[in-house]
């Protein structure tokens, strides 16, 4: 088989995970990766671009002959790179992994999914759907609502567009402020208005052909920043794999109530999607919801599923465009896997950033994947809120998180910080 020169687009942990897994097969040639990071740098050639200037992209992809384009973000699916590659005949050739730009309103469109599961009687949390056209219907839904109250901005909003409202006052005021005031521009000017579900979250993913699918390790990732999951909501501060409760019969569940009526209903609407569905989803007395679908992988989950996978990644992608996932078996690692995120202090509000990171040449188990980091001269500085995540299998849990923790007693900048109760509940 002929091995590619790859162009993986994205600049975080999950991006770095990602390239530590596709240089592993014999089917890369060469890796590049836009923007990419201090840590994608040691793994192939970081290229800067902005990922929605898709006449940059196809100027690299030319120059560099590439044969496979990786989103590692939704960014760049969402705005259309799929139809922008295909309609191409310059492009067409190159294996795209993620979903048509009608596909990634899975996640580019809340009001989209919500839509999509009732067409397709997935379960999710009942909801409305509101804007200007009929904001004073949406005052008084708001008002006979039972609480607590979630509200989502329709499109996205760089993970903040959700609040949950514990008043109706609190949910009046969000509800003004996104549709009124636009506070996440177009973003808000559709709101989703949904029932609260109490339960435990899981991130499942699966990678589509359009018609079969595989399932890759599940994960359950720490979105708070706080101990005990409290405070504001981050991109992630950790994640496990595996999930203790997402046991056979739970999985089985997923598969026959979420991902293959997901699956079937996109083809059945004529929606081409062949690449990574992320169901977020959540366990309420044993029975599985969507909270919301993602169009490409988790971060910070990719840094333990990747671990986790043992098939070849490059392989698997073939067998996407090839649409013969119905002939390959994921292989998971029997190890268990985690990640600490190292943050920078004052995240997910203001932080600040251009410290240098101590301790990234100690001798470790564990994987440092960076997400938030640049070279400067020789020295590696934190660029990001997320600035590392430290990964670590183990025979359990428990000595993958030992595994991690004891890393990052080696590690500082000024202002780090970590959550230390990652896995906390298992
Ligand atoms: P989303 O951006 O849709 O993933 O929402 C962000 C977070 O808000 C989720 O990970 C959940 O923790 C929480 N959330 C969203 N929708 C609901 C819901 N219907 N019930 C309970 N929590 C929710
Ligand atoms: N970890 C959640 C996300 O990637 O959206």
């Amino acid at each position: 088989m002929k091995a590619h020169n790859i162009l993986l687009l994205g600049s975080g942990g999950r991006e770095h995970a990602l390239a530590w897994k596709l240089t592993q097969s014999p089917l890369c040639k060469a890796l590049y990766i836009a923007p990419g990071n201090a840590g994608t740098a040691q793994l192939g050639t970081n290229i800067a671009v902005a990922l929605s200037d898709f006449e940059a992209l196809k100027k690299i992809c030319i120059e560099k002959e590439i044969s496979l384009l990786f989103p590692g973000s939704e960014e760049a699916l969402v705005l259309g790179v799929w139809d922008y590659f295909k309609q191409d005949p310059a492009l067409a050739h190159i294996i795209v992994a993620g979903p048509s730009k009608a596909g990634a309103q899975l996640e580019g469109s809340k009001a989209f999914s919500k839509k999509f599961m009732q067409r397709h009687q997935i379960p999710t949390a009942a909801y409305a759907e509101f804007s200007e056209h009929n904001y004073e219907e949406g005052l008084q839904y708001l008002a006979q609502h039972a609480l607590p109250i979630v509200l989502k901005a329709d499109g996205l909003a760089a993970g903040k567009g959700v609040v949950i409202a514990f008043s109706h006052e609190e949910a009046f005021v969000a509800f003004e402020q996104m549709i009124k005031e636009a506070q996440f521009g177009a973003a808000s000017k559709t709101v989703v208005v949904e029932a609260f579900l109490t339960g435990i979250e899981l991130s499942v993913f699966a990678l589509s052909d359009g018609t079969h699918y595989v399932l890759l390790p599940e994960a359950k990732d720490y979105k708070r920043i706080g101990e005990g999951d409290k405070g504001l909501n981050t991109g992630g501060m950790g994640a496990i794999s595996p999930v203790p409760f997402a046991d056979a019969a739970f999985m089985q569940k997923v598969k026959d109530l979420i991902v293959e009526p997901t699956i079937k209903g996109l083809s059945a609407e004529g929606i081409t999607y062949q690449g990574f569905i992320f169901f977020g989803l959540i366990n309420v007395g044993g029975e599985p919801f969507v909270i919301e679908y993602n169009c490409r992988m988790g971060d910070p989950e990719t840094e333990v599923v990747m671990l986790r996978l043992e098939n070849d990644l490059v392989a698997l992608l073939e067998a996407m465009q090839a649409q013969q996932l119905d002939q390959v078996q994921v292989q998971c690692h029997p190890k268990a896997a985690c990640t600490v995120m190292l943050v920078s202090g004052g995240y997910p509000e203001a932080f600040e950033k251009g410290f240098a990171i101590k301790g990234l040449q100690a001798p470790t188990q564990s994987l440092l994947f960076h997400a938030g980091t640049k070279m400067a001269e020789d020295k590696v500085l934190t660029n990001g809120g997320r600035v590392i995540a430290v990964s670590s299998y183990g025979t359990t849990l428990k000595e993958a998180l030992q595994g991690s923790y004891d890393t990052i007693s080696q590690l500082d900048f000024q202002h780090m910080n970590y959550r230390k109760d990652i896995g906390w509940e298992f």
